[in-house]
């Protein structure tokens, strides 16, 4: 059998667990190393047995076992590694956001390309399977022209969530705070379902919380076709509520809740009350099954040499319209995108 795809996870906290896990299900992968900077409680998981730990993330990158480096440091502090990443001749699958703002968005891409590496930014949601069949039925043009977009992310994270961490919250770590890290998801279904969008008018405010970014953001949309579009991202919505994805078409309309159809073409979907899953007040509350899904599709990328569906060019377009609203209501105006 041939050798497996050695990865090489970079920050070890909440999220990287399930990058472990992910990996390590795939046939054709394994984890090989981990990095971080503190590795002493990392030495006890019994599920890092055999994986290489180093303090150090250079160490990582340039261990020859390390094809594929997974990026799970906080999000504004993706770009380092991955460029060094890239510079090494590593493929990159890094979690979102991509980065915190478009220049350094960009300068991962960059890196990407000038170093013929593959890259992937983590929107797992994009592999639901409810999803997948929203996506192609609005694809087939079966609900006509599209009329609205809604993504309404209600969630809950209390000021302890902010106090136990060094960087949500805060501008330099997390870019923003609730659209940037909880509401992105959705809006990153909300632009692939609706296409380019042409202005941005937002408002952030910050209610509940002492913390540097918005834990309140409600944009309105228009696109490049002419329909139009809203966002509501919130961490202060007590207890919680799914998230939200609305697509209205001239024909019909699907409506998507934590992942699972709610609303079809021909009307309501009974709904199984055990399935679908969401982060609105848990943030580990998410399985990783879907991460499986985008990491499986990234070995084939890799293997057969073809481009990931979350590429970097996909992957800033949340981090752009995201940006666009945090300017628009800094400047009390609207954005043009394009
Ligand atoms: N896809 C999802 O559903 C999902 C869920 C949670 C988090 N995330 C993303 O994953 C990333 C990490 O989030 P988390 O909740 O696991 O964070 P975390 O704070 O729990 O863990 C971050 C890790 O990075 C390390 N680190 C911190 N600063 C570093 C630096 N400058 N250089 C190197 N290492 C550093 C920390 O020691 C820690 O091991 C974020 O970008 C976040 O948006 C994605």
């Amino acid at each position: 059998m041939n050798k497996k795809i050695g990865f090489g996870i970079i920050g070890f906290g909440s999220i990287a667990g399930h990058h472990l896990k992910a990996i390590n299900d795939l046939e054709q992968a394994e984890v090989v190393a981990v990095s971080a900077r503190n590795t002493s409680k990392l030495a006890e998981n019994k599920n890092l047995e055999g994986v290489k730990i180093y303090s150090d993330y250079d160490q990582l990158i340039n261990d020859p076992e390390v094809d594929v480096v997974s990026i799970c440091t906080p999000s504004g502090f993706h770009l380092e590694p991955a460029i060094q990443a890239a510079q090494a001749g590593k493929h990159v699958i890094v979690e979102k956001p991509l980065e915190i703002d478009i220049e350094r968005s960009k300068e991962i891409i960059a890196a990407c390309e000038k170093h013929n590496v593959k890259l992937a930014c983590v929107f797992q949601n994009r592999y639901s399977e409810d999803y997948m069949k929203l996506r192609k039925t609005v694809d087939r043009g079966d609900l006509g022209k599209l009329v609205l977009g809604n993504a309404y992310i209600k969630w809950f994270r209390g000021q302890e969530y902010y106090d136990t961490s060094d960087w949500k919250g805060v501008l330099s770590g997390d870019g923003g705070a609730a659209l940037i890290n909880q509401s992105i998801h959705t809006i990153d279904l909300l632009l692939e379902v609706m296409g380019p969008v042409k202005s941005v008018r937002g408002k952030i405010t910050t209610l509940t919380h002492n913390i540097e970014g918005e834990d309140l953001g409600v944009a309105i949309l228009e696109f490049e076709s002419g329909a139009l579009g809203t966002i509501e991202g919130s961490t202060s919505i007590r207890a919680g509520f799914p998230e939200k994805l609305e697509i209205h078409g001239e024909r019909g309309s699907m409506i998507l809740e934590k992942g699972e159809l709610v609303h079809n073409l021909n009307g309501m979907v009974l709904k199984d009350t055990n399935g679908g899953e969401s982060g609105a007040s848990d943030p580990m509350a998410i399985d990783y099954k879907l991460h499986s899904a985008q990491f499986k599709e990234f070995v084939d990328n890799i293997i057969n040499d073809t481009e990931p569906r979350v590429n970097g060019n996909e992957a800033i377009k949340s981090v752009e319209v995201i940006n666009a609203i945090y300017k628009s209501s800094r400047e009390n105006k609207v954005v043009y995108l394009s």
